[in-house]
């Protein structure tokens, strides 16, 4: 799925096909700042902005979950003073972000390792979430030191620990009971994920919820992105035709006849 080639009406009505759970990679924000002789701080500063109008719009609309990806596991490499002024800044969106959730009905959550981050932003998001939690228009579930990796790894120790302690037995395991032991369980598969900055890849994030999402990678800077543009890229993916692995449901009229096997040959490989 690339860019949308045919745009939405802009005469700002909602999407006509709204998907019900949305991720995004805000990516770019570092080159917004830059290309205008700008810390990447900067970036991020405008790009909580963005956050703001991407997630009020998104409310409005109706979607049901938005999952944004705020800080990765890797994000821990980056220099040391980016690294603390991104905290810094987390913490005081959360600060005011909790107000402006309970007013417009969104419930703030969080997907992600809470051993490693700093302590206030523990207590701010433990806040937020507790001043939220009987808001039901729209979940936002913040994705914060949160890495694909690391959910399975986490959700593998969790079972061992269960194991050991006599909690789980030998029953069989399946999709469903491994879901409830990953620690991003209450994030519902994504319908459609979209990424910022031109790059076209995932990044570590939400492998679990993302087998089946379709992906659309645009090339705006997060701090460029805008109402529009969401709307673009939910009027693209109401043009999808989704089929999880399945076909159309016409009458196959080969149906009927026999087939004949044919092996595949070892060098004909995959294709
Ligand atoms: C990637 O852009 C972005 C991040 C690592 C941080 C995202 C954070 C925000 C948008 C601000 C705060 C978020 C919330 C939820 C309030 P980049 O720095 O890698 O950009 P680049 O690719 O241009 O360098």
């Amino acid at each position: 799925m690339s860019a949308p080639s045919d745009p939405a009406p802009r005469n700002g009505d909602p999407p006509a096909q709204v998907p019900s759970s949305v991720a995004i990679i805000m990516d770019g924000n570092g080159r917004w700042a830059r290309k205008r002789s700008l810390a990447r701080v900067a970036g991020h500063r405008v790009g909580t902005q963005t956050v703001d109008r991407v997630t009020e719009a998104c409310a409005r609309w109706g979607v049901s979950h938005l999952t944004l990806y705020a800080f990765s596991t890797e994000n821990w490499q980056r220099p040391k003073t980016e690294v603390s002024l991104l905290w810094q800044l987390l913490i005081r969106d959360l600060q005011r972000r909790g107000p402006k959730c309970v007013k417009n009905g969104i419930r703030l959550t969080t997907v992600g390792r809470r051993d490693r981050m700093p302590a206030r932003a523990v207590r701010e998001i433990e806040r937020v979430e507790r001043e939220t939690a009987e808001c039901d228009r729209m979940t936002l579930c913040l994705a914060l030191d949160y890495g694909g990796t690391w959910d399975f790894v986490e959700m593998a120790e969790r079972i061992r620990r269960l194991e050991r302690e006599g909690v789980l037995g030998e029953e069989p395991l399946d999709a469903e009971s491994l879901a409830r032991h990953l620690p991003s369980g209450n994030v519902p598969p994504v319908d459609l994920l979209i990424r910022t900055g031109g790059e076209s890849r995932v990044s570590n994030f939400l492998p679990w919820q993302l087998s089946y999402a379709e992906l659309l990678f645009v090339p705006k800077l997060w701090p460029e992105f805008d109402e529009q543009d969401l709307a673009e890229a939910f009027h693209s993916y109401a043009r999808k035709h989704r089929r999880f692995g399945t076909i159309d449901e016409e009458p196959d009229p080969s149906a009927a006849a026999p087939v004949e096997v044919v092996q595949p040959t070892v060098e004909g490989g995959q294709g």
